[in-house]
Order: C-alpha cells, then sequence, then structure tokens
C-alpha cells in the first residue's frame, strides 16, 4: 500500500521564489501559460499590488503558487466587477499567478490554494475577481466547481498583437 501523499499550503517566503520559479518554467512550457512568457518568473511572482502570496508543497517541494493583488483599471475582472456592482476598482482584489507543477497536479493543490486567496480576500471583507484564458480549462472547472460565477467575457491582448479570448469570474461570498 502507497502512502498518500503530504500536502501543504501556506504562505510564501522568500526562499520559496526560486522553486516556485522553476515550475513556473515548467507551466509555462506545458500549458502556455502566463500567454505572455516567463522571461523574468522571479519579477512575474512579485507583481506591483501583490498583498499575499501562497505556495503549496507536495512531499516536502514547491510545486504551486497563487497570490491576492489589488486591482488596477487595467485589470479587467475588476472593471466589469465595479461597474456591476459599483465598488471601486481600488477596493477590489484579485486572484493571480495561480499554477501547479505539471508532475503534482490532481492532488487539490490548485483547489487548496484557491480556498486560500479566497479566505484571505473574504478576511479582508474585499471582493476578489480573476480572469481566466478560455483555453484553461482544468482552472475554469476548478473555479465553477468553487462557486465562482462568471461576470463576462473579453479579449486578452499581449504580446505582439496577440489576442486570446478570457472569462472574467467573481468568488461567491464567503458569508453567504
Ligand atoms: C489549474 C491548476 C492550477 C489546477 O491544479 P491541480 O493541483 O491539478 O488542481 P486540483 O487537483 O484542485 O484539480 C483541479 C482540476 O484540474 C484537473 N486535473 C485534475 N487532475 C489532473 C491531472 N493529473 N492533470 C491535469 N489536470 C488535472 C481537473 O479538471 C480538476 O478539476 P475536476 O476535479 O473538477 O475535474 C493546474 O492545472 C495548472 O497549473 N494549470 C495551468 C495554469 C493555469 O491555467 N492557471 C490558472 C490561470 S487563471
Amino acid at each position: 500500500m502507497t502512502n498518500a501523499p503530504d500536502t501543504v499550503v501556506r504562505p510564501r517566503t522568500n526562499e520559496d521564489l526560486a522553486p516556485a520559479a522553476a515550475a513556473l518554467v515548467r507551466v509555462h512550457h506545458l500549458d502556455g501559460y502566463p500567454v505572455e512568457g516567463v522571461t523574468d518568473p522571479i519579477a512575474w511572482l512579485t507583481p506591483d499590488g501583490l498583498v499575499e502570496a501562497w505556495v503549496a508543497e507536495l512531499d516536502g517541494r514547491v510545486v504551486g503558487h497563487a497570490a491576492l493583488v489589488t486591482a488596477t483599471d487595467s485589470d479587467d475582472a475588476a472593471r466589469l466587477w465595479s461597474a456591476h456592482s459599483g465598488t471601486p476598482v481600488s477596493e477590489i482584489l484579485v486572484l493571480a499567478r495561480l499554477f501547479v507543477d505539471p508532475d503534482a497536479r490532481g492532488h487539490k493543490l490548485g483547489e487548496d490554494l484557491t480556498r486560500a486567496i479566497m479566505n484571505a480576500a473574504a478576511r479582508r471583507g474585499r471582493p476578489l475577481v480573476l480572469d481566466v484564458m478560455t483555453k484553461d480549462t482544468a482552472a475554469i472547472r476548478l473555479y465553477e466547481r468553487l462557486g465562482w460565477k462568471r461576470i463576462g467575457t473579453v479579449t486578452h491582448t499581449f504580446g505582439d498583437g496577440h489576442e486570446t479570448p478570457a472569462v472574467c469570474y467573481v468568488a461567491p461570498s464567503l458569508a453567504e
């Protein structure tokens, strides 16, 4: 009988950045996420407006990541939710930088990271949104399973004029 793998989701430390960056490069190679590429993975993991970052471990190895970021006017999902709810964009939080190393998938680490970010936003009493490329079907299934509601579709522009369709979501209120 094989033992169940040991999974942990916890706040990120500086020591986690290098293994998280290595996992991100593998994710980009397999899934094309993020679409804009990973020329500087550490910079991508430490964006402006970062509020909290979490990592997932599988058997003691950092294999996953998610971040909570303050929205700006360039966030499509935040603009949509602001127009719908009247909440200023600056009060909206965004789930970003979610990924799990390809060889560590299927252990609910993506779900646990998403729940950690949902709980962090709920503790702050702030709405939480995200946008996800239509091609990222595993992520879309995960969000919908956790009760996220679709609030619109947008076209994401990146690189040298490339375009890809994306879906915007708002998290269910944990107070409901
Ligand atoms: C989305 C992602 C984070 C999910 O990670 P995970 O740790 O496998 O997540 P979970 O185990 O909670 O499973 C979530 C979904 O992934 C899919 N999945 C499960 N096991 C899988 C496996 N071994 N391989 C690939 N996908 C798998 C399933 O669709 C599952 O949903 P379901 O159980 O309702 O069918 C991961 O697939 C990923 O990094 N994708 C590429 C990056 C990305 O799309 N990020 C989101 C950007 S908004």
